[in-house]
């Protein structure tokens, strides 16, 4: 995992909470109403995948409870995990791709409602992945799976060898020397595994993407609609398909690249897919990156230009997110995957406590308010969810005062704590279990392991009716909070 070089350790502050009086009329407990987004605070869980689903992605009694336990602290907004558009096993992830899932995300839907009195608005992020596979094992990769051809042969001086002659040379070679014996992407393939980019036009499932993904998107929402969701949030962040659109290393040549108009077109072509789909009086919005973070990647200048395009095609809002790229990813052992929040880029995404002079708290706001303005200046009041290292009620009323943003996201804090919104909201900050920014939780999903914090998952573990990890260890659902200071948790 990396971490800045400075390696200043940064602590959450609970800063100053409001009494009940202030928190009623405070600038986040506010409603916000914009076209068919109406929430009842300017409050917002950003989407985080828990790894409760089945392995053929069908909603779980864990993914149900975990969304519920949610809702009952009341934020304004809830947006489900990322969630698969394509009906192709991919693991433990919650899936949207066919008629069959909709019965149980109905579930998470009537539990939210019921759990937080209807007040909780639930979206759901639908994303599409390209193939990324695991990190194999040298051995394997050259004795086996690497296509040999001439360009090896003639980088190693075997004309005319046979391929066995050429692997077994390659396989003997110091790892420094097989940088000049294959190719940039083989390289890759055997450091990191084999990755699928935008840009790999040569394959025809990758070259038809901007064809098959509009209408693939708008079924999965056509789907979301039906199973009772307030609105879409269409992943446009990270490491992901759509991202790598928006991407200043997207150099496609087809026209769904290298200019910004380019870059922009299937993620235009996909809202307005989408927008047909559910139609005018539906929230339909997306997350995208207000920096990439990377070399040669996208900069505020670029994601200036996203935004106002995306305000003024009709999304009903704009979640910025930053970083999370696989272009600068750690190397993974053999056997796993990279993990996109690992590097440069990661840190930016889900920065840790240890950081430098600028922290860890707030990365996002200045880059996302530069976004905002752009809209505005534009003449559009689409609102904008800025999320990024907020854990107290200072940060989040400040970042509304100032303009900078129109609606507050907390993460890694709500995950810590759930309750943070209707303890705040009550006059009961200081029950509240601050973050520590630790990345436990990361951790977690990096192993593909139920998600938990350290802050509760071993609380009261033998309580009755506890649900817990395989292993037992670990309670899977946060302890109850009783207001009125009757139970204190830590
Ligand atoms: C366990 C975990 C899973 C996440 N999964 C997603 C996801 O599915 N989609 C997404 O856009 N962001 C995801 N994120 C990123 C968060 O939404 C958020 O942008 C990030 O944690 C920074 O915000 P914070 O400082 O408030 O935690 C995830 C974060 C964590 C910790």
């Amino acid at each position: 995992m990396w971490r800045p070089p400075q390696k200043i350790k940064w602590k959450p502050q609970p800063g100053r909470w409001p009494s009940p009086e202030e928190a009623r009329h405070a600038r986040l407990f506010s409603p916000l109403q914009s076209g068919p987004m109406q929430l009842a605070t300017r409050t917002w869980v950003p989407a985080m995948v828990p790894w409760r689903a089945t392995e053929d992605g069908f909603v779980t009694d864990d993914n149900v409870q975990w969304y519920e336990r949610f809702a009952q602290g009341r934020p304004g907004a809830i947006v489900i995990e990322a969630t698969g558009i394509r009906d192709i096993p991919s693991g433990p992830l919650l899936r949207i791709g066919h008629d069959r899932f909709i019965p149980g995300l109905r579930r998470i839907v009537d539990a939210v409602r019921r759990a937080s009195g209807g007040e909780t608005r639930l979206y759901i992020q639908i994303i599409d992945f390209l193939s990324i596979r695991k990190r194999p094992d040298p051995h394997k990769y050259l004795g086996r799976f690497l296509r040999i051809h001439d360009g090896h042969r003639q980088a190693l001086g075997l004309a005319g060898a046979s391929d066995d002659a050429v692997r077994q040379r390659l396989l003997d070679l110091p790892e420094a020397e097989l940088a000049a014996a294959l190719s940039a992407r083989e390289l890759e393939a055997l450091r990191m595994g084999e990755r699928e980019r935008v840009t790999d036009t040569q394959w025809p499932h990758v070259r038809e993407l901007p064809q098959v993904l509009p209408g693939l998107f708008a079924a999965a929402a056509r789907r979301a609609r039906e199973a009772g969701f307030d609105g879409i949030e269409l992943h446009y962040a990270h490491a992901y398909t759509m991202a790598s659109f928006l991407s200043a290393l997207n150099s496609r040549d087809d026209g769904y690249g290298r200019t910004l108009d380019g870059r922009l077109r299937l993620p235009l072509e996909v809202f307005a897919s989408v927008r047909g789909a559910v139609g005018d009086d539906y929230t339909v919005g997306c997350r995208f990156l207000s920096e990439e973070c990377i070399p040669g990647g996208s900069t505020v200048d670029d994601t200036m230009h996203f935004g106002v395009a995306f305000a003024r095609a009709g999304m009903d809002f704009l979640s910025l997110s930053r970083g999370g790229k696989f272009d600068d990813a750690q190397q993974p052992d053999i056997g796993a995957s990279a993990y996109p929040y690992t590097g440069p880029s990661g840190y930016e995404c889900m920065p840790h406590f240890t950081s430098d002079e600028k922290g860890p708290f707030g990365r996002n706001f200045e880059p996302s308010a530069r976004i905002r303005a752009a809209v505005r200046a534009a003449g559009l009041a689409t609102p904008v969810v800025v999320t990024g290292g907020v854990h107290n009620f200072e940060q989040a009323e400040q970042l509304l005062a100032d303009d900078r943003a129109d609606v507050v996201g907390f993460a890694r804090q709500s995950l810590a704590d759930p309750d943070w919104f209707s303890k705040v909201r009550s006059g009961e900050g200081a029950q509240v279990v601050l973050c520590s920014y630790s990345n436990y939780c990361e951790a977690q999903d990096e192993r593909h392991e139920a998600v938990t914090c350290k802050h509760w998952d071993r609380v009261d573990l033998d309580a009755p009716g506890i649900r817990k990890s395989a292993d037992g260890k670990r309670r899977l659902v946060p302890p109850p909070w009783a207001p009125s200071g009757n139970r204190h948790r830590g």
